[in-house]
């Protein structure tokens, strides 16, 4: 079957890898791709949010498939537009409609959810300008530090966490006046939870859902969890902390809530859920949902998978995916990002990526890279994701750290430390 990708990250690249894997492949399109999705498929230069160019190029090339990679498309409605359009409404589409991505795109509508389900969370309230005093009320009632949430799409930057309480009322006041634009219109205000996080998925088809494997990402730019956050410099499955206990904690008060509770809110949902938890002494709390899978964790969770990726996703579209099962690879699988010097911040493009071919025992992701005549350049502050399989995590971690500093570009940087807090 011809098969349309859209996106164009590190998990992307990983999910390219692994749909050429599969005998049902015909022909695979990414959109827009990049220098290592090249390598699975033809890459489409079409912008992710143009419904209408997309909608040209599934009928012009029959495709009988479309898996959507980022949130933005489907928060802005491209499953609702497929659904809406005659020629389209018949070709499946992997990601939720829009009152399912929601869950993402509204952290005020997530917690709302979470509160009638009565799935683990940390107490919050919802305030916007109107209310800004209330805010300053509610803030002086908990301990510090303090957790405001921008509502809307931020880029991943809407969290703001602060110790001190006249700088938290500040940033309050300068969130709700358009600090992140429209996405801060509301802002929720939320008790901090203390534990380790990690990311749990599943691929659910509205009515089943199967649990895939867990992972943990590292945010923080610096080594020991330290410095400014960034879209994720690492990441290892499995998460040893995440044992059977944890994980049935897991699926009877979170996951399985949650797929009742869409059901019972009327939203059809098929795709990816991705919960990002926190343990706190054993018990498991989610700190947020997004609609699709996680980058970098999708480049160890991925991998992990033996089972037929599209004949899962095509159970997906059918309702059938009571029948289907997931095979996990029981070898660990750990990613090491390298990234553009002063990234998150500022930082240069087209730098020249060298010893590509000289990587040995390690998957290499691409995920701001760019073909430059002969030479992959970067194009994006994370540039390569560099996977390795191991008996435990950690031996996986040290292939990925060798090819790390074999692969060269001016000004690379990457976290010696993955998995330092998980010895
Ligand atoms: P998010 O953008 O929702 O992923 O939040 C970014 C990060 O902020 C999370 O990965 C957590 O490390 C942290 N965070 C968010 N909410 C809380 C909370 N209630 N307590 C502690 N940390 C939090
Ligand atoms: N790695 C976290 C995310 O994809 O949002």
């Amino acid at each position: 079957m011809n098969v349309l990708l859209i996106g164009s990250g590190g998990r992307e690249n990983a999910i390219a890898w692994k749909i050429a894997k599969s005998p049902r492949l015909s022909k695979l399109f990414i959109t827009p791709g990049n220098a290592g999705t090249a390598g699975f498929g033809e890459n489409v230069n079409i912008n992710t949010n143009d419904f209408s160019t997309i909608k040209s190029f599934v009928l012009e090339k029959q495709i009988e498939l479309v898996i959507v990679g980022p949130e933005q498309p489907l928060v802005d409605g491209i499953h609702d537009y497929f659904l809406a359009d005659d020629k389209l409404n018949g070709i499946p589409l992997i990601g939720p409609v829009k009152a399912g991505a929601i869950l993402e795109g509204s952290k005020d509508f997530a917690k709302f959810f979470m509160q009638k389900y009565n799935i683990p969370t940390a107490k919050y309230k919802t305030f916007t300008k109107d209310t800004l005093t209330e805010g300053y009320r509610f803030l002086e009632q908990l301990k510090p530090p303090y957790v405001l949430k921008a509502d809307g799409l931020a880029s991943g930057k809407g969290v703001i966490i602060l110790d001190d309480l006249n700088k938290t009322k500040e940033t309050l006041e300068e969130m709700l006046n358009g600090k992140f634009g429209k996405a801060s219109n509301k802002v929720v205000i939320e008790e901090f939870l203390e534990g380790l996080e990690l990311s749990v998925f599943i691929i659910t088809d509205g009515k089943n859902y199967k649990i895939l494997p867990e992972a943990k990402d590292y945010k923080r730019i610096g080594e020991g969890d330290t410095g400014l956050n960034t879209g994720g410099m690492g990441a290892v499955s499995p998460v040893p902390f995440a044992n059977n206990v944890f994980m049935e904690k897991v699926e009877k008060r979170i996951i399985i809530p949650t797929i009742e509770g869409l059901k019972k809110e009327n939203i059809h949902y098929k795709g990816f859920i991705f919960f990002g938890l926190i343990c706190v002494n054993g018990e498991p709390y989610v700190i947020e949902y997004n609609v699709r899978l996680g980058d970098p964790e999708t480049e160890v969770v991925i991998p992990r998978i033996k089972s037929d990726f599209l004949d899962l996703m095509m159970h997906v579209a059918n309702e059938t995916l009571d029948k289907a099962s997931v095979e996990t690879d029981p070898n660990a699988a750990s990613t090491i990002m390298l990234v553009s010097g002063g990234y998150p911040g500022n930082y240069e493009n087209g730098k020249i990526i060298k010893n590509l071919n000289l990587v040995n025992n390690s998957l290499l992701f691409h995920a701001g890279t760019r073909i430059d005549g002969n030479s992959v350049v970067s194009n994006g502050g994370r540039v390569l994701a560099i996977t390795s399989y191991g008996e435990t995590i950690f031996e996986a971690l040290n292939k990925s750290r060798e090819n790390a500093d074999i692969i060269d570009f001016e000004g690379k940087y990457y976290r010696k430390d993955i998995g330092f807090d998980l010895k």
